[in-house]
């Protein structure tokens, strides 16, 4: 008996999806395909113990003749279903979910709110809302998570399907997307130059990421700042990867043609160097594009000590968290921004020790 591989599965030896408990098969309309099913199944029970719960089953035929499918059902005896089906609460449907298909779902949800303005209710609970999460904003959020994962090729299966059959090599940021891809890629690719900005290439080798394309220069991604018709990119392809201005483990750029790759050039970033025995990776940075020292993590501590949110002693005190006041560097004043930043005599001594390394005197 051969297997046939379904439409693109072939590539990533894809033969079947299972999720959570519930099994999808899919299968060709033939006698054939349906005693191969029956088979398999049956020798999964007698391997594994686990047995199918035929009458709980649905099976959806889409094109079959009567006749044919009771002659199929004698095979496989599953109750048939009808479409639109239901699976774990949503409606099955291969387009965009529509309003009047979550009626039912909305009808549950809001018959037991207050009247209360929206957006009141989804203001965070120190704010007097209920922190409920705004779903077009949590939405977004997510679907930048995917992209950012697209860019790190995590090793899931919809990240390598994404890969093989969307991007085929290209750029994330300048492929193309194909007219027949689902709704949900187009609606996810549509993000792309919110996005960008957020998402940093490191270099490593060099070997993934695109030297005029994506975000690793201090200017941002040079063709956005540029655009492509500049013709900075004379010498070196549109889409050649940083690896092929590297040689030797060392920085080796065009020779300068015009002002446009001078200045590329000259606003290179000295202290970033390849590191050839490592791959390239991708960060999400808080900073956009102009930042170029900062390290994310202290970027977003030192924002929050700028909005005064950072988790002080004072703050923890009046929440009841703490007992003990006091600064964890000096151990005798109490702790605030304030203090902790500039008043500590630790701290002070620190910056006085750090401002005359640096020759400065005041
Ligand atoms: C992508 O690149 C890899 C390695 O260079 C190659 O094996 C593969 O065939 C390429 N895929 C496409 C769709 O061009
Ligand atoms: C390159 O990365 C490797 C592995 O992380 C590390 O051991 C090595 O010191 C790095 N080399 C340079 C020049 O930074
Ligand atoms: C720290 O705060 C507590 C409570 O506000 C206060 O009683 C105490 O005197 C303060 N200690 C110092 C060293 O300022």
């Amino acid at each position: 008996m051969v297997l046939i591989f379904h439409t693109k599965c072939r590539n990533l030896n894809i033969t079947l999806l299972i999720f959570a408990d519930d099994l999808f098969v899919l299968c060709g309309v033939d006698i054939v395909s349906f005693r191969l099913i029956v088979d398999s199944l049956s020798n999964f029970y007698h391997f594994s113990g686990l047995q199918p719960n035929m009458p709980k089953g649905i099976i959806f035929f889409a094109g079959v003749e009567a006749a044919y499918k009771e002659a199929l059902r004698l095979v496989l005896p599953i109750p048939e279903g009808s479409l639109p089906a239901k699976y774990l609460g949503v409606p099955l449907i291969s387009t965009r979910l529509r309003a009047h298909d979550c009626a039912q779902m909305k009808e549950k949800t809001l018959h037991s709110g207050a009247n209360v303005a929206w957006h009141a209710v989804c203001a965070p609970k120190e704010e007097g809302g209920l922190g409920l999460c705004v779903l077009k904003t949590w939405n977004k959020a997510c679907m930048m998570r995917h992209q950012w994962a697209i860019c790190m090729k995590a090793d899931t299966l919809w990240i390598k399907w994404i890969h093989t059959f969307i991007l085929r090599n290209q750029s994330v940021w300048r492929v193309k997307i194909p007219q027949e891809a689902s709704w949900t890629i187009r609606k996810l690719f549509q993000l792309r130059d919110e996005i960008q900005p957020w998402i940093k290439y490191i270099i490593g080798d060099g070997k993934s990421t695109y030297l005029w394309v994506d975000n690793w220069h201090n200017l941002g991604p040079i063709c956005k700042r540029f655009g492509d018709s500049g013709d900075f990119h004379v010498g070196r392809p549109l889409f050649a990867k940083v690896s092929s201005i590297i040689h030797n483990g060392a920085w080796q750029w065009p020779r300068p043609r015009s002002a446009i790759t001078k200045e590329i050039v000259s606003n290179f970033d000295p202290s970033l160097i390849p590191n050839v025995s490592v791959p390239d990776c991708v960060r999400w940075t808080l900073c956009k594009y102009g930042f170029s020292h900062h390290v994310p993590r202290w970027a977003f501590i030192e924002w929050l000590a700028l909005l005064g949110r950072l988790s002080t002693k004072d703050r923890l005190y009046s929440w009841g968290v703490v007992s003990d006041q006091r600064c964890v560097l000096c151990q005798v004043e109490n702790e605030s921004h304030e203090h902790l930043f500039f008043a500590c005599a630790y701290s002070s001594a620190m910056w006085d020790s750090l401002l005359q390394r640096n020759n400065i005197f005041r």
